[in-house]
Parts: structure tokens; C-alpha cells; sequence
């Protein structure tokens, strides 16, 4: 196979079959869409060639700086793609977690700007995230940014309505699978994949999977973050469902070491998600019954994801397990821990003079905090009460996180560890900023 550029290398992507020793499932044949075999390694191939092709003539003789709002896969391919047209490119984006991306990025000769944002995704019902008001500078006329806009650009689901849908089809004979399965970030794959299938037949099941609530799988939505807005449109699922980082993990795990697969987590939340989606339609079934056939999304690679792996995970890398882990918190620890509101916070801290912990990023901090609270970020944190927290068990303690999820599992955690007064701010900072609580800037 002979190519003039690069960029005819994406898409036609290959499809292939799960052993049913490995899934289990006895009437349905499975299949990965291995988009991970995209030439700059991702399903986020399509949709940033396909946004960015129209507009390159005029970004070159104006000299604009590509931008978009990614921390991860979007960003890696406009990178690419600006540098090849002699272009520059800047991610904007919150916090980036996931440390090989964004070494990769900055390689690959990105400018990265991140914003004391609150989620992964952008959420442009959060007017006060700072992430939502960069977004609003760029709609803006007169920005000398070509923006490709993922979130809103009806290009990015068009990539999957005329590329990775067809090509499934295409691949199945003519057939449409009776199950369809994607991880759901800026909705595009699976919104446009979901058109082109249902086009060919509406009676293609289409299910949405997200990361389970307060758990991060990176370039996907929480249950939390699922709203009506850019490319999401609820009416393209017929179910949405969650999967728990360690569940994605799990698939990962499997789909590299049982099927030779080596997917990242959004894969291994999709191989999952599917898997356990079926199992009791699968059962239902009989020998007599037509064979049904479900197609999952694997968007990218496993090698980009050791450290988010060796973190949650690290026994998989050959460390000892982890203890103290906040994944093994109980639900019931959770609900018994005492959540403050901010007027009860308020009383407390001045009674009882608490160390108030702030678990957001450093320039979250920055901008607004509660005064006298420590700056102590979330992973960091995780880090420390493994190693030994500096301080008494005895020494009364407010969690403080965005909205009050993640501060409520680390005081069941340290509760659980012997801290005698551990307590959480409910509904997190943005709580107490609505209540007109005191903050204070650095
Ligand atoms: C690793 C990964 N998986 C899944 C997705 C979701 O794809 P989409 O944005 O098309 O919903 C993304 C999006 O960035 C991603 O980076």
C-alpha cells in the first residue's frame, strides 16, 4: 500500500472479532472497531482531519494558531496536522492527568494552556468554569484562532456518519450489528456511527457508556457531566450506561493480554461495558434463534496510560497493591460520613479551627479559596495518605473538593483509617461560593 500523505492512512480501520472464550457470550458475535490503528493512534483521527481540511487554506495565508479544547486525543491529531502544514496548535484545557499526553503533546510542539476548570468535558451550562468563558472568547468574530470547535462542530460527528459507520456496515456484509456500543466524550464517534447505522436499520440498539460518577477515565464524560448540549443529544441512546475506572481497566487488562488487543481505557470501558450489557440478553437467547452480532469502539492505545494504570492498578506493573485506596470505600462509608454544609462549615471551622483541605488544582486554588485551607491536590493526596499524612489522626479535618463527591470519599477513607473528626464540604466549593461564603485569592 503506496500513500502520498499521511493523512490518507485514516479511517478504514479494521474490525475484528472477540474470541467468544474470552467474552463468553454463547448467540452474539462480538467485535472491536480498532480505531487505535489510526496513523496518529486514535478514533479522533477522523474527526480533527475532517474539521481541520476545510479551513487549512485560509489558516495558512492568515497564519492562525490552530486551538482547541482537548487534553488528549483531539489535541495529538491537530498537532500533527498543524505542524504538517507549518502550522502552530494550542490545547486549551483543565488540568491535564494523564502525564505521557501530555509529554507527547509538548513533543509533538503544542502549546498547552490549562485553565482551573472543573471537568473533563466542557460543559457550557457552567458559566462560571473557566474553561466555558475561553470557549465563548473563541466564538467570538474576529479571532485570529482557526478553532475546530469538537464539542459543537458538526464535522466531527460527520467523520463517523460518512467514515466509521459505513465502514462497519461494510465489514458486516451489508448487515447492521444489533448492538452498537461507544464510550461518549464529545458524542461525536458515537452520534455520527449511530446515524449511518440507523439509516441502513433503525433497529440497531445503540448503547452510551460513561465514566461511573466521581471516577476518572480519561477523554470521556462522568454520569455527571451528561448534558443536552453541543453534539449530545440524549434521543441517540437507547440506553446510557457507567463503568467504573476499574471496571475499564478490567476490560483493558483483558483485551490485552486474552485477545492481543492493546487498547486504553476507553477501549477497555467499552469491551466491558458491552460485555456485561449482553450477558443477560445473551442468556435469553436459544440455539434456534438467528445469531446476533455488537460492535464496540476501541478509540485508542494502551501505551499512554501506564501511570493512570500503575496509579489505580499498580499490582498489573509488578508494585505491591495498593492499600488505603479510595476505590475500596464502601458506598455505606460514604453515606455515613458527615457532609458540613457551607453556613454548618462556616460555624465549625470558627469554633473548632479544622485544617480545611483543598483538593483542586493548584490554580483553582489560586484563583479562589477558603481562607486558611491548604492546597493539597487530589492525586497528591491519594499519594500521601499511602505514604503517611502529616499530621495527628486526632486533628479535626474539612475536605474540600469542587462539588463535594471526592471530598466526602476521602473523609470515609481517613475515617476508615483511624481519623477521628474527618468531614467533608457538601457540595464542594461551589457550595459554599453560592452561600457568599468568605473566599480569598492569592
Ligand atoms: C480515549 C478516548 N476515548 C473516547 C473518546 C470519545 O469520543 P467522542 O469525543 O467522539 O465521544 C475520546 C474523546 O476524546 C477519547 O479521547
Amino acid at each position: 500500500m503506496r500513500y502520498d500523505s499521511i493523512t490518507q492512512t485514516i479511517g478504514n480501520t479494521p474490525l475484528v472479532r472477540i474470541d467468544p472464550r474470552v467474552h463468553g457470550l454463547r448467540h452474539i458475535d462480538l467485535y472491536g472497531k480498532l480505531e487505535m490503528f489510526n496513523p496518529f493512534g486514535s478514533v479522533k483521527d477522523r474527526a480533527a482531519w475532517n474539521m481541520v481540511r476545510p479551513e487549512l487554506d485560509g489558516a495558512v495565508r492568515a497564519g492562525s494558531q490552530i486551538v482547541e479544547l482537548s487534553s488528549g486525543n483531539t489535541a495529538k491529531a491537530l498537532s500533527v496536522l498543524a505542524g504538517m502544514h507549518g502550522l502552530s496548535f494550542k490545547s486549551v484545557t483543565n488540568r491535564m492527568r494523564v502525564p505521557e499526553i501530555k509529554d507527547l503533546l509538548l513533543l509533538l510542539g503544542a502549546e498547552i494552556e490549562e485553565l482551573p476548570g472543573r471537568s473533563e468535558c466542557l460543559d457550557p451550562t457552567d458559566t462560571d468554569d473557566p474553561l466555558t468563558l475561553f470557549h465563548r472568547t473563541l466564538s467570538e468574530p474576529g479571532s485570529a484562532y482557526l478553532h475546530t470547535d469538537q464539542y459543537f462542530n458538526d464535522r466531527n460527528t460527520q467523520a463517523h456518519a460518512l467514515g466509521t459507520g459505513p465502514e462497519i456496515v461494510k465489514d458486516l456484509d451489508g448487515r447492521v450489528p444489533d448492538w452498537f456500543v461507544a464510550c461518549v466524550g464529545t458524542a461525536g464517534s458515537s452520534t455520527g456511527v449511530a446515524r449511518a447505522l440507523r439509516e441502513h436499520d433503525p433497529r440497531v440498539r445503540v448503547v452510551g457508556l460513561v465514566a461511573h460518577k466521581s471516577d476518572f477515565i480519561p477523554g470521556i464524560r462522568t454520569i455527571d457531566e451528561v448534558h443536552e448540549v453541543g453534539l449530545f443529544d440524549p434521543a441517540t441512546y437507547d440506553t446510557m450506561e457507567s463503568v467504573t475506572a476499574d471496571e475499564a481497566i478490567d476490560g483493558m487488562l483483558t483485551l490485552a493480554r486474552r485477545c492481543g488487543i492493546l487498547a486504553g481505557p476507553t477501549g477497555g470501558a467499552a469491551y466491558f461495558g458491552t460485555v456485561r450489557h449482553l450477558r443477560e440478553l445473551d442468556a435469553e437467547l436459544t440455539d434456534g434463534d438467528k445469531r446476533r452480532t455488537a460492535v464496540f469502539i476501541v478509540c485508542d492505545r494502551i501505551e499512554s496510560y501506564l501511570s493512570y494504570v500503575k496509579q489505580r492498578r499498580p499490582e498489573a506493573v509488578g508494585l505491591a497493591p495498593r492499600k488505603n485506596s479510595l476505590s475500596d470505600v464502601p458506598d455505606a462509608e460514604i453515606a455515613a460520613v458527615t457532609a458540613l454544609s457551607a453556613p454548618e462549615a462556616q460555624e465549625w471551622i470558627a469554633r473548632e479551627q479544622p485544617l480545611v483541605i483543598d483538593l483542586r488544582s493548584p490554580s483553582a486554588y489560586a484563583a479562589l479559596h477558603i481562607e486558611h485551607a491548604i492546597n493539597i491536590v487530589d492525586e497528591l493526596f491519594a499519594e500521601l495518605i499511602r505514604g503517611g499524612l502529616p499530621f495527628s489522626k486526632r486533628k479535626p479535618l474539612l475536605l474540600a473538593c469542587p462539588v463535594g463527591d471526592r471530598s466526602a470519599r476521602y473523609a470515609a477513607l481517613l475515617t476508615r483509617m483511624g481519623h477521628t473528626d474527618a468531614r467533608s464540604l457538601a457540595g464542594g466549593i461551589i457550595a459554599w461560593r453560592d452561600a457568599g461564603a468568605p473566599l480569598g485569592r492569592d
